[in-house]
């Protein structure tokens, strides 16, 4: 059975933004997020509270925030690395973060310069704090199927950091297919881990397109019960640290897929698409997303 509502989470500005080489200006990611949040989306993840040497095109978080903090009806998470991250997240007004694990050690040393034991244990100081606050944390876990240096990572591996971060208070944990390889054969056997150690309703999916399966791995994880999906407006994306990693999976062509099985996403297409149109012409590229270049032949 596969759920009748699904919550998608946008992470266009950020995990799409990051990725990309030119900075783009503070009013253009603030405009994004507004025209994202317009459509009915009920997560936008906002920017990151991150080193700015690390991803410079993020360096106007508290910009970014200052100008979105307000909008009604709406989550507007932030990535927080350390406690220094979140200390500043919830300066600037951020009412929602998320930390982001690795299960994969190589991943967890280029991504966030620690170890997987030692970005847990930074975590958990962000979770304490966040709890004395009553700032709800989402806990990621990337590579969880394959790395780009280690190839193939096992399911215990994932299951273990998920436990770990679902153990420490986040209330969701997004499983991240970082570089793009998952298929549903490989899917299959993460998720059956994970499920066995952390409830369903707690789980996320994020899958990136590099080769194509993102659909067919959402569709099988809605089959499985996880009824939480991340995606990106136009398939913006990438990551800085995993190299050859594509974008996310479109935004569009997840909400055309839901809406075609009859599930709920109160998310609104044409704004969706005036949401791509509108970071596309900027970016002056065309659509990652399939539907979107369909829709706008009709
Ligand atoms: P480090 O160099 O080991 O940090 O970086 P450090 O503690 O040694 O500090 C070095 C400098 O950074 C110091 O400044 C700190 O103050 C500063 P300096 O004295 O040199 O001037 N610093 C900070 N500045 C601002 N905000 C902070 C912060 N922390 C320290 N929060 C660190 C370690 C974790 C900070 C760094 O590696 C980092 O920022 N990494 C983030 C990388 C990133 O954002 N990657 C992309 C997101 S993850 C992803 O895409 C996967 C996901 O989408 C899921 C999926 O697809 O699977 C979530
Ligand atoms: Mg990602």
């Amino acid at each position: 059975d596969i759920p009748r509502y699904v919550k998608i989470v946008e992470v266009g500005p950020r995990d799409g933004l990051q990725n990309e080489k030119t900075i783009v200006p503070t009013s253009v990611k603030v405009k994004l997020i507004r025209k994202l949040v317009s459509c009915g989306l009920p997560v936008v993840e906002a920017t990151s509270f991150v080193s700015p040497k690390w991803v410079p095109q993020l360096a106007d978080a508290k910009d970014v925030m200052d100008a979105v903090k307000n909008l009604e009806g709406v989550r507007l998470p932030v990535l927080t690395p350390n406690l220094k991250g979140f200390e500043a997240a919830v300066a600037a007004g951020a009412k929602e973060v998320a930390v982001f694990a690795s299960a994969s050690e190589s991943f967890s040393k280029s991504n966030i310069n620690c170890s997987i034991e030692e970005s847990l244990a930074r975590y958990r100081a962000v979770t304490s704090a966040a709890k004395k606050l009553s700032i709800p944390v989402r806990g990621y876990v990337s590579c969880v199927v394959g790395c780009p240096v280690e190839g193939f990572i096992s399911p215990s591996k994932v299951a273990y950091v998920a436990k770990e971060l679902h153990n420490m208070g986040c209330f969701e944990i997004s499983l991240g297919d970082t570089i793009g390889v998952a298929t549903p054969g490989t899917v299959l056997p993460m998720l059956e881990a994970v499920m066995a150690v952390v409830p369903v309703e707690k789980l996320a999916v994020h899958f990136h397109d590099t080769y194509g399966q993102s659909l067919p791995n959402i569709l099988l994880s809605l089959q499985m019960g996880i009824s939480t999906v991340d995606s990106s407006v136009s398939g913006l994306g990438g990551c800085p640290y995993a190299r050859g990693a594509s974008g996310n999976v479109a935004t569009e062509d997840v909400v055309y897929m839901l809406n075609g099985l009859g599930v709920k996403t109160n998310i609104d297409m044409d704004k969706l698409l005036s949401a791509g149109e509108y970071i596309n012409q900027y970016l002056g590229r065309q659509s990652g997303s399939k539907t979107a270049v369909a829709l706008s032949r009709i």
